[in-house]
């Protein structure tokens, strides 16, 4: 396996390969991030792995500082994974001077996720793009854990007809049912927990609309009521179509209910979809 930090070098290494699949991370690597690695492995000759916490998806007060920076053992969890090459660029490779030019999503930036963490999709949308055109894969793969950035990206892919196709790939949890996640690092014993409830209520709200109710609100609301008397603060749990994260009429079917929470000093999110036919 290569390990590579230039762009320079990345192009010539890549310069005869005919099949490329791509999984961006920010390294720190778990199950999950195996996960979307296996799924790439047989849709593609040469697997690309990249490793780079970018500043421009981080608010002022969030943790791009205390992110947990692992590349030696991010590397070798890759090698063993049977990962090709690994793109773990600096900053200055990416963001050579300030980055003027970025992607503003659609309105999808706005809702959950882009209501609570302003800009942040705006960071992600401009660094894949950016890992894009540096890799020029034919594939990519992003866990559904970040549903809403999967919806954002797909769609930039889409309305910058990017050759590239999206593969999506389920969240991994714990045997507990916590999704996996790099931030779980953050939580303390008693934390990890009592984490498990956040899976919980989002479940519960999985299994009524399964059992017939469509009161969304309410449903809504039972959900941010128990995590708040359990000492939860919580950003949004809410239940929203698929395909765009609009607000779901009585018929619609495919649905997904998505969270996201603090717990001490933790930010979690996570999500389920529910299909009903
Ligand atoms: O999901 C992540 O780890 C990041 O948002 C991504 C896609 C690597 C962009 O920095």
């Amino acid at each position: 396996m290569d390990v590579i930090h230039t762009v320079a070098e990345l192009r010539a290494r890549l310069a005869d390969e005919r099949q490329v699949a791509l999984v961006p991370t920010m390294g720190n690597l778990h199950d999950g991030h195996i996960e979307l690695i296996q799924i790439a492995k047989p849709r593609a000759a040469c697997l690309v792995a990249s490793i780079f916490v970018n500043r421009l998806q981080f608010g002022p007060a969030e943790d791009f500082d205390r992110y947990p920076r692992t590349l030696a053992t991010d590397c070798e969890r890759l090698s063993q994974a049977g990962c090709n090459v690994v793109f773990a660029p600096d900053e200055q490779e990416v963001y050579p001077e300030p980055q003027e030019y970025t992607v503003d999503p659609s309105d999808i930036q706005d809702v959950l996720e882009g209501a609570f963490r302003p800009g942040h999709f705006r960071g992600v949308a401009t660094v894949v793009l950016k890992l894009f055109n540096m890799v020029q894969p034919q594939i990519a793969i992003f866990g559904k854990k970040d549903y809403q950035q999967y919806l954002v990206l797909r769609e930039m892919v889409k309305q910058l007809a990017l050759p590239i196709e999206i593969i999506p790939a389920e969240t991994v949890r714990a045997p507990d049912g916590l999704a996996l996640s790099s931030r779980n690092g953050y939580l303390s014993a008693q934390e990890r927990i009592e984490s498990i409830a956040l899976f919980n209520q989002i479940d519960g709200i999985r299994q009524a609309l399964l059992g017939g109710r469509r009161d969304y609100g309410a449903l809504e609301s039972e959900a941010t009521g128990c995590l708040n008397a359990r000492g939860w603060q919580i950003d949004y749990v809410a239940i929203r179509r698929q395909s765009d994260l609009r607000e779901p009429g009585p018929d619609s079917r495919a649905l997904v209910v998505l969270a996201a929470a603090r717990l001490g000093k933790t930010r979690l999110i996570d999500n389920v979809e529910v299909d009903m036919s």
